[in-house]
């Protein structure tokens, strides 16, 4: 294999602005041998119904802004009891209400099944290539938050992997890589990036 060839598919661009991402998907990646360069970049956010429409818009975005190669994740919580909310508007609620909006919206509410859903988005300029990977996890709310690792709603998400009802913040990233969408979405990314033709 040339040495180019190698190269562009050991090496891969991840435009994010959050680095707590970053750092799970580098780790992620490198169990494939694949390395990250985190561009601190964000694709256009539109608001849709729909995390896979959000990521693909949101990848275009992003490599127009530096004309690379590159990967961008979208991803959101998504709470039965609530019908879905806040799924796709995750970002916005998280801003807004915050986890303790969540927990106030679930007080008394029995049924705490919740799911996080992950799309990462590659986009190829050269080519027009426009590829999705999804992951999701399951769990459950928590009834008050717990834990000071991570980010966004990890306080208030027990997987349903982890024993005692850990939540994702008391976990360690490589502990939250077992069992979270992004890393199921990233692993299926990165086997499609290393094998593909
Ligand atoms: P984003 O649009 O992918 O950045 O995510 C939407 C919202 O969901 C953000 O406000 C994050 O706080 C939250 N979120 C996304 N992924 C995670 C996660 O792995 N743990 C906790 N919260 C997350």
């Amino acid at each position: 294999m040339k040495t180019k060839t190698r190269l562009k598919r050991k090496l891969v661009f991840f435009a994010t602005a959050n680095v707590h991402k970053f750092n799970e998907a580098r780790r992620i990646l490198a169990e494939f041998g694949i390395a990250t360069v985190m561009i601190n970049i964000k694709g256009v956010e539109i608001q849709d119904t729909d995390i896979e429409r959000i990521a693909k818009t949101s990848a275009l975005d992003a490599a127009k802004k530096c004309s690379l190669p590159l990967f961008v994740e979208d991803a959101g919580l998504f709470i039965k009891a609530l019908n879905g909310f806040p799924g796709p508007y995750s970002s916005y609620v998280y801003k807004t209400l915050g986890t303790r909006g969540i927990l106030k919206l679930m007080e008394n509410v029995e049924d705490r099944a919740a799911e996080f859903r992950s799309v990462v988005a590659y986009y190829e300029p050269e080519g027009g290539m426009l590829k999705t990977f999804q992951g999701k996890a399951e769990g459950k709310i928590a009834e008050e938050p717990r834990g000071t690792s991570g980010f966004g709603f990890d306080p208030i998400f027990q997987p349903v992997e982890a024993e005692g009802g850990r939540t994702f913040a008391e976990m360690s990233t490589e502990e939250k890589n077992r069992y979270s969408h992004r890393a199921r979405a990233l692993r299926s990314f990165a086997e499609w990036f290393l094998h593909r033709g």
